[in-house]
């Protein structure tokens, strides 16, 4: 029987806290603030853009919003990626993707200077975090280590598993876990016996994009189950990739969906604001 990992409650105490630190940097006359960028009308990235900027406020975040045409051209984006680089008072840019067919998205990611790559997406934000460096972390992967340690769990000498190798969640997932000492194997759709792999874990990541794919018959008995997926099914209602009610009563503990590591994302986008404006970086110890 499992225990649910509440990333509603451990996602509000970080916001708190960094409220806390916010409201004394701005005491010693540190502004936050951060410029949010986004091109077209994508109804999807406007409600994420729309939730950042709102836990911005509440953080007490300054944020600077930038709402461009779709047909913004690649040059007028980098032009103004540009100018909030030399900024002094922007301390982080965020450009909302997927971005228009039109604009290189890794040309686009190149271009935010790497201290205020609040992401975590720039070349040499991953490269840092693969050999070790101090630098920011992509804001999912670091809220389920954050998950996982305010939940009390054991990371070290575990065997893990993530399923999922894309460049924003499943390989910074599983250099983050290698680097809380973690035994890391990463699955993908090309990975033969997937059962017998995800049976080995004793943390399951599930980063797989099909909607309550993880039954019962891919999860050893007692093991912890991270699930980063979001999709509504046919009744317009929110799941995850993992069938909640399935694994439930084998695992020691799973994250909902909704209410698992959603808000987890924004909480660490914060993190990474506030610590881009301390001017220190703490990859994936942020708060
Ligand atoms: N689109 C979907 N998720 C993200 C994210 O975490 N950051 C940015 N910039 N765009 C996204």
């Amino acid at each position: 029987m499992a225990n649910q990992i509440d990333g509603k409650k451990i996602s509000a105490q970080i916001k708190e806290e960094l409220k806390e630190r916010v409201t004394a940097m701005e005491a010693e006359g540190k502004k936050v603030t951060l410029a949010v960028i986004q091109v077209g009308k994508d109804p999807a990235s406007s409600v994420y853009v729309g939730n950042k900027k709102k836990a911005c406020a509440y953080i007490g975040i300054h944020s600077l919003s930038y709402e461009l045409e779709e047909e913004t051209s690649q040059e007028e984006l980098l032009a103004l990626i540009e100018e909030l680089n030399g900024r002094k008072d922007v301390n982080g840019i965020l450009v909302q993707l997927p971005l228009p067919s039109h604009i290189d998205e890794n040309r686009v990611i190149r271009a935010i200077r790497p201290e205020k790559d609040v992401d975590g997406f720039h070349p040499e934000s991953v490269g840092k975090l693969c050999i070790g460096q101090p630098g920011f972390v992509s804001c999912t992967p670091a809220g389920i280590i954050q998950l996982l340690k305010r939940s009390g769990i054991e990371i070290a000498g575990k065997e893990c598993v993530v399923i999922g190798r894309s460049n924003i969640v499943g390989k910074p997932m599983a250099l983050l876990l290698l680097r809380e000492n973690a035994t890391v194997t990463v699955a993908h759709s090309k990975t033969e016996n997937l059962k017998e792999v995800t049976k080995r874990a004793d943390i399951l990541v599930v980063a797989v994009g099909k909607p309550k794919m993880i039954t019962k018959e891919y999860i050893k008995e007692g093991a912890v189950v991270v699930d980063v997926g979001i999709h509504r099914n046919e009744e317009n209602k929110l799941c995850g990739d993992v069938d909640y009610d399935d694994v439930w009563p084998v695992c020691s503990a799973v994250t909902p969906v909704p209410g698992g590591v959603g808000p987890m994302t924004i909480a660490m986008l914060m993190s990474n604001c506030v610590e881009s404006a301390g001017g220190w970086f703490s990859g994936s110890e942020p708060v």
